[in-house]
Formats: C-alpha cells, structure tokens, sequence
C-alpha cells in the first residue's frame, strides 16, 4: 500500500510535463489561437469543443464538461487512479514517485477513503475466486446463459455460506471498523454480534467511474427473499450517484453514442454479452437528477427501458420527473417499455441484438411519453380532467428550463385541451412556488457540477478567477495573512492561493487544482478556473484584480462595523474593539 505523494513532486511533475503533449499523444490537437482544441474524446462530437490552455496547463470540453490536469486527462482517459496517474506520468519522464508513509492531518480522511478502496477490492478479488471454487454458483450462471468472458468482465464472484468467510479472509489487513464502514459486515444491534452480510449470494460488484470497486450487489440462487442485497451507503458509496456498469461502459465504448438505462444488474451483463454494451443499471434506487445529469455528460441521448410492469411505469415516471431540469434542446431522452414479463435480459435472449436495436428505435420520446401517460390519467373530454392535466403540466413544466421543447409541449398542451398557450404558460407561474426550493437542494448536493448553476461572482471569486489565469496578480495582492482575517466568506481560501503563488510564482492552475485534490476547494477551484477573461491585456487584468480587492477590503470593513455596532448593543465593547470602531467610522465617509 502506498503512503502519499509528496505535492512538491506533483508540483515538479507538473512543472516538467506540458499537458499540451501530455493529450496530444493520445488525442492529436491543433492550434487555435492561445489554445489548442479536439474533438472530445470523453463525448461524441462533429466539431471540436475540447480545449486544452497550455498556459493554465488545464483541459475543458465545453460540450461536455470534463475538465482538469494533465494527470486527471490520465485517470479519465486510461482509467488511472490518482497515484497510477502520477506514477504514469513519473515513468515517463524517468522520475521515481516519494511515497511519503503516514502523514497525518487533512489527508487522513482521503487515506482512509483509499484503505476503503482497497479493501473492496480485495474483497472482489476473493469473491470472483470462490466463484471459481464454486460449482453450484458457476452452474447457476451457466444456467442463466452468462458466458465466461462476460462474467470475467464484470468481475462477478459468490460469497460463501458462511458467517464469517469475508472477516476472516481481510481481517488480516483490515480493522473491524474499516469492514463494517464498507458495509461487508454487519453488527448485530442486541448482541453485537459481527458478521458476514453477504453469504451464500452471486456477487456483483459495483465499480465507480474509475473502475474501483465501491459496494456490492448480491443475489440469491434461489427463491428466498430478499433477492437482490446491496452494500449500503457507505464513505465511498453513494447509490444517487453511482450507475452499475458505467465504468465498463466507457472502457468498451471510447465513443459514445447513448446509453441505455436499465433496471437490474443482470440486464446490463446479458446487453452487454450480446454486444449492447452501453447499457447501465440504477442500483435499486430511482433515478436521480445527478444520474442524468452524469449520463449527459458522456452523450446526448439517453433511452430508458423498464420493464412492462406497474413497477417499471413508476421507475419511468420518477425518471423522467428527474430528467425535466436537465431537458435542452441538444438532448434527447427517450423511453422504451418492454412487454409484461420481459426485462431486457429475457428480451434481448429472444430477439438478439439487431432484434433489441430496433425495439431500441421505437422508444417514444420524452414529451410523447409525458403527453401520453397525462392524456391516459386524466380524462380530457370534462373540464374537470382538462383542470387536472392542466394542474399535472403545470408542476412539472416549471422544472423545464426555456427551451424549444418547453415551448412544444406547452403548444401540443393548448392543442390537446383546447386551452390557449398563454393561459398554460400563466397557469403555470401560479403554481411555480410549489418545489422550487426542492430543485435548489438537489442542484446544491451535487459537489461536481457547481458549473451548471451560475455561481454568483463575488469579488473574492473574481479575484480569484483572476489569479488563475495571471498568478503573476499576486504581485498586487497585499499580505495573505491579512486578507484571511478579512470576516468574508472564501477569502481565507483566497489568501492561501496567495500564499501559494508568491511562494512558487511558476505554478498554474493545473498545480493548484493538484494541491486542493479531494478536498471541499476542489469544485469550486475547478470551476474558477474554467473562466476566461474577455481580454489578456495585463493592465486590465491587474486594474480588475485589484478593484476586487479594494471591494474586499470595504466589505470587510462593512461587516466588521455591523458586528461591532451589534455588539456594542448586546454585550458592550472591550477597549480595543471600541477604539477599532472609532477608526472604521471614521473611515466610513
Ligand atoms: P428485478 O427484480 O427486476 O431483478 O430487480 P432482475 O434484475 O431482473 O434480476 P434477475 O434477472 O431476477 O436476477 C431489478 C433491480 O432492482 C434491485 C437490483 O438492483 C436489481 O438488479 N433489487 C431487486 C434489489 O435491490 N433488491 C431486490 O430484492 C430486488
Ligand atoms: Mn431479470
């Protein structure tokens, strides 16, 4: 197990690769102006919208949001993990990666995150080994029509019949502690008991998009009950946010057209045997805005297919409610519903692919199948079922941005109900207060897409946006350690990005977002970075840069008067906060 990376050599790394050659190499790029461009090799595209800024050593695709270093191209483009990344990118300059052993301190939690990797992994290892030990779990697999080869690409195993086989193979490398927050054992609440939570069960296991194994789902061989278990939410598991087969998704798939979403684990494996292998699975859960919002990032057509069902109709239904704040005119979301009782594991056994493909091309699109279920809900032909659909429209039609869809489904909306457009469209600002504040919450959890909101641009963002794009700015910052006792929210981040700079005036953004990896700053240092100036004349750069910093220093001064006079009024001031507020209201006017 590796210890960490010393930042000094990610930063010496950095310093002596050029991101330039780094992706040129694998994604031939051509000059444009200051930039170089290519189409995305992350998502399908005609023209070019990557962008690589050799200055900022950083990468962005305007289509499709990917974005980062050198070393993240790596581990997104070839799978890497991080220490894989750094050390591929080491081998080829020749230079041996430190590996610094335990240091303490903020990096505590991302080294337990890594233990937790590894320890799933290990478990994976040991499952897909006991399968192969296993007669009765690889015949039931044969039984099922899996081919070796697929159950090898996802990794299936067999936990044992037992209480304790998982403990005892990993607790030689892994504490308790560390095996119950994976969720692979369980304790008992009465007795305290620990034990195995997954016995006797095919294993699937569940990888993220880098391919590490996060949790596990497990079936039963037979009829008992329940049929499918799950790990549960863990530190580095999220169902909300992971898809089953994603990851294999993307390894088999370098240009992806669509992808399919289904419902269970072995629908994804049995498309995938037959060669539809862009089909991923939610992991027993609805699906989320973050799934959708994941799925646009690598193409612009999702389809998804339930099974006929009451069951599949409301997985349909929760879906596309969660897809309507995504909905633009560039995306497509169709659904596809299979006979009752076929799921598209019996399905594409029966028709093959072609057969599948072209159930695939009849799906309906995402507007047919709202009108549609609207239209089979409510019955139009009274002025109480047209008040009803109208009501149902109107609630989801405020999550739909502006778009020319909107547009479309309030005019098919008029037509069906014989009401005017425009009293759809007021209608349905009446009822836009209901779960506005829902959305805010969703689009708020979501770490990894600040950029879909417009982040409000403070003066402290600005500067640093700024600083980002002409660290030499730091040369009209005043002291740090100032600044960060500023009471203004970011500036103390600010003030370390200072600090930074004036200590390695050569390091770009690429080093910054390296340094801040993993921690609450990455989001929002990515996202700063993403920004481009309108101009690149210097003096502008520097008049704006420092107009940011006279606006901090005001409302630093503001709020610290505000809190003075407020304390003033409750408590009193001690001596030398009474003379600080006699100077800052003497430097109000
Ligand atoms: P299904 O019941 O449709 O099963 O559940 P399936 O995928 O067709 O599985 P097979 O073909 O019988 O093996 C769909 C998905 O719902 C979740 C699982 O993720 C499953 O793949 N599920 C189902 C559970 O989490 N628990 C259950 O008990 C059942
Ligand atoms: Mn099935």
């Amino acid at each position: 197990m590796s210890g960490y990376i010393p930042h000094e050599f990610i930063d010496e790394l950095l310093s002596r690769i050029d991101i330039v050659d780094v992706i040129h190499s694998r994604v031939p790029l051509k000059k444009a102006g200051r930039e170089y461009k290519a189409c995305c090799p992350f998502h399908n595209e005609k023209t070019p919208s990557f962008t690589v800024s050799p200055k900022k050593q950083f990468y962005y695709c305007f289509g499709c949001g990917q974005h980062g270093s050198a070393l993240s191209f790596l581990m997104e483009y070839e799978h890497l993990d991080f220490v894989e990344a750094v050390e591929s990118l080491a081998n080829s300059l020749g230079l041996e990666v430190p590996h610094e052993q335990g240091k303490q301190g903020k990096k505590a939690a991302t080294k337990r995150n890594r233990d937790l990797y590894d320890l799933m992994e290990e478990a994976s290892h040991y499952y897909q080994l006991q399968l192969k030990s296993t007669p009765q779990a690889v015949e039931y697999l044969k039984n099922r029509g899996l081919d070796t080869q697929t159950s090898k690409q996802f990794g299936i195993g067999f936990s044992p019949d037992s209480w304790g086989a998982i403990k005892s193979h990993l607790s030689h490398h892994y504490t308790t502690r560390q095996l119950l927050d994976t969720g692979l054992l369980i304790q008992k609440e009465d007795t305290g008991k620990i034990y195995d939570r997954f016995r006797n069960r095919i294993m699937f296991p569940i990888r993220d998009k880098r391919g590490r194994v996060i949790g596990f789902g497990g079936r039963v061989m037979g009829d008992e009950l329940p049929k499918y278990l799950n790990s549960p939410e863990t530190p580095i598991f999220s169902k909300g946010t992971e898809l089953y087969g994603f990851y294999e998704v993307r390894k088999n798939t370098r240009k992806l057209e669509q992808l399919l979403v289904v419902e269970g684990y072995m629908d994804v494996i049995a498309l995938a045997q037959f060669g539809i292998s862009y089909a991923v699975a939610t992991l027993g859960t609805a699906t989320t805005t973050e799934h959708i919002r994941q799925m646009f990032r690598a193409v612009s057509t999702i389809t998804f297919c339930f099974d006929g069902d009451r069951a599949g109709k409301d997985a349909a239904w929760r879906a596309m409610e969660n897809a309507l704040p995504l909905l633009n005119d560039n995306k497509e979301i169709r659904f596809l519903f299979l006979e009752k009782g076929e799921d598209p594991d019996t399905q594409i056994r029966k028709v093959g692919k072609a057969g599948f493909e072209s159930l695939l091309d009849s799906a309906i699109t995402l507007t047919d199948y709202l009108v549609n279920t609207l239209q089979a809900r409510h019955n139009i032909s009274t002025r109480e079922g047209k008040a009803h659909l109208l009501n149902d429209v109107g609630t989801l039609l405020k999550s739909i941005p502006e778009s020319l869809i909107k547009e479309q489904l309030i005019t098919t909306m008029a037509k069906l109900t014989n009401i005017d457009s425009n009293l759809i469209k007021k209608y349905k600002l009446t009822v836009q207060r209901y779960s506005h504040t829902d959305q805010r919450i969703e689009l708020g959890q979501s770490t990894s897409c600040l950029s879909d909101r417009k982040v409000r641009l403070t003066p402290v963002r600005y500067a640093i946006a700024l600083l980002l794009n002409e660290p030499k700015l730091v040369d009209y910052a005043e002291n740090p350690e100032k600044i960060a006792q500023y009471p203004i929210a970011g500036v103390s981040f600010l003030a370390k990005l200072l600090e930074i700079f004036e200590e390695h005036p050569n390091l770009t953004a690429a080093n910054l977002i390296e340094r801040f990896r993993g921690s609450e700053y990455e989001a929002p240092l990515i996202n700063l970075t993403k920004w481009r100036p309108k101009t690149d004349d210097k003096t502008v750069l520097q008049r704006e840069f420092q107009d940011c910093l006279r606006q901090i220093r005001k409302k630093a001064r503001e709020n610290r008067l505000e809190s003075l006079l407020h304390k003033e009024r409750v408590t009193g001031l001690s001596p030398q906060e009474k003379n600080d507020l006699m100077i800052l209201l003497s430097e109000i006017h």
